[in-house]
């Protein structure tokens, strides 16, 4: 049996700046994608908060504190919104850093503040471990997804800033990219174009894919965002050969599963044992501004919250009787086809949010049925 103290997380994404100041009406974000999780105006992900004090430090601060007591993550990422948007993420950076934990940063401009002023990314540079990128295109095409002229120029500016910062470091860059179908057709294209203008190091540098999940503004127009099929074997090819011929990886599904059943099986070894790792013990939790707790960045709820979470018994209890993950855990989103597979314990049925299908996160409603099905590109 499990010690009461002993679960813990190997990473935590901490949303902060997600939501509008509702002081200054600014919106936490100077990007406008248009299939985002946040949705400025349904407001559906928790994602978006706006609250007394907007992004105040001390909450986050206090967030960050219980969350490395508590749950004890390796890693620790900050994301948004844009996290840059914050006048001080770099004390929050610090604070993290000097925690102990590896800390990264997922924005679409890597501009970073300190004391709501700008500052050179070569100071932020010895506090993080890893910087990450959102492509979605080269040059103008990358402009106008992100609705910001400019934003793949200046972005690309500042990451190689870091690099020629970063030295011999291990410290890495990591570029995401979003399976939709302009992706998933120009992934070459878009992959050799960073590789080339950012000088990658196949050693310390890689790409990730993502699924863009029913959730937020994406909800609205699912079927232009969500992963064809027919689409899914020539882009594996080609993440294969830039590996075999280039030597960088790339993540399959580190952020959004894929079913087995939907890989061809040469490609398997790319996929994660274990399905989905949001709100599993030594998986991903999700954090919100107000140090809410959503089992995972793509759910429209939030299940406890990091400032009340202060002790490792608390923490652990929370991980064993909290009524969502433990239904997630015991696949009851599942229909029966997926809970007689084969694969079940390597693929755990693909992303539970793709379950929900258009009405998206089948835990998103509070003390309802939880819908079933099948992730829609389960075979
Ligand atoms: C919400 S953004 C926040 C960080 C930063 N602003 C950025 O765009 O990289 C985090 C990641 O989620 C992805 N994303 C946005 N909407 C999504 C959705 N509906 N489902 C899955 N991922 C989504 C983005 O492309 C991005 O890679
Ligand atoms: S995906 Fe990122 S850059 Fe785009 S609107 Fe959402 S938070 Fe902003
Ligand atoms: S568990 Fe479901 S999604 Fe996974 S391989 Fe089996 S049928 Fe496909």
């Amino acid at each position: 049996m499990r010690s009461i103290s002993s679960i813990t997380v190997n990473e935590v994404d901490f949303h902060i700046c997600g939501g509008v100041d509702p002081k200054t009406g600014l919106k936490a974000c100077s990007g406008k994608c248009p299939y985002c999780y946040v949705d400025m105006v349904k407001k559906s992900n928790p994602v978006f908060k706006e609250l007394p004090v907007f992004g105040d430090k001390a909450t986050l601060m206090q967030a960050i504190r219980n969350i490395r007591k508590t749950a004890r993550p390796k890693d620790f990422v900050f994301v948004g919104g844009d996290p840059c948007e914050h006048d001080n993420l770099m004390e929050l950076i610090k604070l993290a850093k000097g925690l102990g934990m590896n800390v990264a940063v997922l924005s679409n401009t890597h501009v970073y503040k300190m004391d709501g002023r700008v500052i050179p990314i070569e100071w932020v540079t010895p506090f993080v471990d890893e910087l990450a990128f959102t492509l979605h295109g080269i040059g103008d095409r990358h402009d106008s997804v992100n609705g910001n002229i400019g934003a793949y120029r200046n972005g690309m500016w500042q990451l190689k800033k870091f690099m020629s910062a970063r030295g011999t470091t291990d410290k890495a860059v990591s570029i995401l990219m979003n399976f939709v179908p302009y992706t998933m057709r120009h992934l070459e294209e878009m992959m050799i174009g960073a590789i080339e203008e950012l000088q990658m190091d196949p050693e310390r540098d890689y790409f990730a894919i993502q699924r863009i999940a029913p959730t937020g503004l994406a909800k609205n127009d699912y079927e232009r965002w969500k992963v064809r099929r027919d689409l899914l074997p020539g882009a594996l090819r080609t993440l294969k050969d830039i590996r075999e011929r280039l030597g960088f990886e790339t993540k399959l599904d580190t952020i959004d599963v894929f079913p087995w059943c939907s890989i061809p099986e040469e490609y398997h070894d790319m996929l994660h044992e274990g399905g989905c790792q949001w709100g599993q013990p030594n998986g991903v939790l999700s954090v919100v501004q107000d140090g809410g707790i959503q089992r995972c960045a793509l759910s429209e709820r939030t299940i406890g919250s990091f400032l009340e979470i202060d002790t490792r018994e608390k923490f652990t209890r929370f991980m064993l009787d909290n009524p969502t993950l433990r239904a997630f855990r015991e696949h009851r989103h599942l229909e029966d086809r997926c809970l007689r597979c084969e694969y079940l314990d390597r693929c755990g049925g693909g992303c539970v949010i793709a379950v929900g299908g258009e009405d998206g996160d089948p835990y998103a409603v509070d003390g309802g049925v939880v819908c079933t099905g099948r992730d829609y590109l389960a075979l």
